[in-house]
């Protein structure tokens, strides 16, 4: 099949590789020029395990192609996926310039039927909105808008496209079914669910994902603030309660609350669709207020330690990205304790395996970037973690205690065991686990 792919980014780029893969011809679009050169280069603009491979694979086979024009790059797709920002406006209500700027621009160039496709995380109503938008100058045979969310992780986002759990595809008409049924087959050989249904109830089901996942992040880190003050390890209650059949075990870890460029987003995007609707959604609104304090929480455990002074100190970070695999950096909570640390005097000299270029794009010089995990630990005063990569899960702890000023590490992921950091006399703060002094 003829597929294009408007915007380039996380999600546009894995569809498009991975739709490239299964044998399809694709061209993905950007207005982005630099990231459109690079990617003719054969250079990959993002970090994502795996994707480089098949990006070459599928170039090389000419599968896939980049362009910035429009016109050019749907010209014979048969299917074209919106993959387009939707970041919160002002209400933080989802913000759909994006995407309805596209579709009427669409609208005016469409000569042939083809199924419009949103893949971009769009609120309730999106599709009608959608097409509304595109009647205004094309015929309605013309066009079909389907809505197709895409529940990618990044940092496994390839494998995530290639094996999904399940694929929600949002239509009413028959005609673009049975091409988006043709199009996905070859990703649920293995009896994966494709599950059909109404275009609202797709896009709705996408947020009631995300939210659901952002509130069990947010319960388990009550649940270690609580744990921490009654004298319990969270780690024992996680293992307690995940085995229960009915609550599992994943997505319990407690931490520095969730960042990223989806949860943050949609959480408050849900609030305000329900406000919209005149629905008062407490959990959500909880959700979103227990990480706004919990993203907090770490540069306040710093703070307290050092009995609020850190005036002149430095602190090594590891981990910046919001989460491992990935150079991702939105609303990442490692920003927020990087904002707590110098708004303090403090220094910041901080590592991390694929996410400093970003970082350096919004702070400068006031951080120090370090060639490696122990290069940023030299001269510093305590460690901190954020974002666990598995090169932080097992260092060599006698360096790092020989080499910082005082042998202080604040880990929020709990990525070290408790008996271990006694054994080696850490000063070791954790999440939920209490401190070992
Ligand atoms: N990143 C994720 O893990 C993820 C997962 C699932 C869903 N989503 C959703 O997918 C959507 C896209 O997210 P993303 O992370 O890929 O965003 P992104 O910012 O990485 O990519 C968006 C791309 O669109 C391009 N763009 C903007 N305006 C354009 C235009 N008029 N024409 C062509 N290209 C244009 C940008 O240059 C950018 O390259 C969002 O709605 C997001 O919520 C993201």
């Amino acid at each position: 099949m003829n597929i294009a792919i408007i915007g380039t980014g996380y999600v546009g780029l894995v569809s498009g590789t991975c739709f490239a893969e299964t044998g399809n011809h694709v061209v993905c679009i950007d207005i982005n020029e630099d990231k459109i050169n690079q990617l003719r280069r054969g250079e990959t603009p993002i970090y994502e395990p795996g994707l480089d491979v098949l990006l070459e694979r599928n170039i090389k086979e000419k599968r896939i192609t980049f362009t910035t024009s429009l016109a050019e790059g749907i010209q014979e797709a048969q299917i074209i996926f919106l993959a387009l920002p939707t970041p919160p406006g002002k209400d933080g209500a989802a913000d759909l310039q994006y995407v309805l700027g596209v579709a009427k621009d669409l609208s005016k160039i469409i000569t042939s039927y083809k199924v419009i496709v949103n893949k971009s995380t769009v609120p309730v109503g999106t599709a009608e909105k959608t097409t509304a938008v595109m009647l205004e100058h094309l015929d309605p045979s013309l066009f079909d808008v389907v809505s197709n969310p895409e529940f990618l992780r990044e940092g496994v986002a390839v494998e995530d496209f290639l094996k999904p759990d399940r694929v929600v595809i949002g239509t009413t008409s028959e005609k673009a079914k049975k091409l988006m049924d043709e199009l996905y087959q070859p990703f649920v050989r293995q009896g994966n669910p494709i599950y059909y249904m109404d275009e609202r109830s797709s896009e709705m089901t996408k947020y009631a994902a995300n939210s659901y996942l952002a509130m069990r992040i947010s319960f388990m880190n009550e649940m270690a603030n609580l744990c921490e003050r009654a004298g319990a390890n969270v780690d024992w209650v996680r293992m307690g309660m995940g085995s229960d059949g009915r609550i599992g075990k994943r997505f319990l870890f407690p931490g520095v609350g969730y960042g990223g460029s989806c949860f943050p987003k949609d959480v408050q995007a849900l609030a305000r669709t329900a406000d919209e609707h005149e629905y008062d959604f407490q959990i959500v609104k909880s959700v979103m207020e227990v990480n706004d304090r919990q993203k907090l929480i770490l540069g306040n455990k710093i703070l307290k330690h050092y009995q609020g002074d850190i005036k002149g100190k430095t602190f090594a970070i590891w981990g910046l990205a919001f989460k491992p695999e990935t150079d991702d950096i939105r609303e990442a909570p490692a920003l927020y304790l990087i904002e707590t640390l110098l708004a303090n005097g403090a220094i910041v000299k901080a590592f991390d395996p694929e996410a400093m270029p970003n970082v350096k794009a919004l702070f400068g010089d006031k951080v120090h970037f370090a060639q490696n995990q122990y290069d940023a630990i030299t001269d510093a005063d305590a460690l901190v973690i954020v974002t666990e990569w598995s090169e932080f899960r097992n260092p060599d702890f006698n360096k790092i205690k020989s080499t910082l000023k005082s042998a202080t590490i604040f880990d929020g992921r709990n990525v070290y065991a408790l008996e271990k950091m006694k054994e080696l006399g850490f000063h070791y703060q954790s999440m939920g686990r209490g401190t070992i002094a």
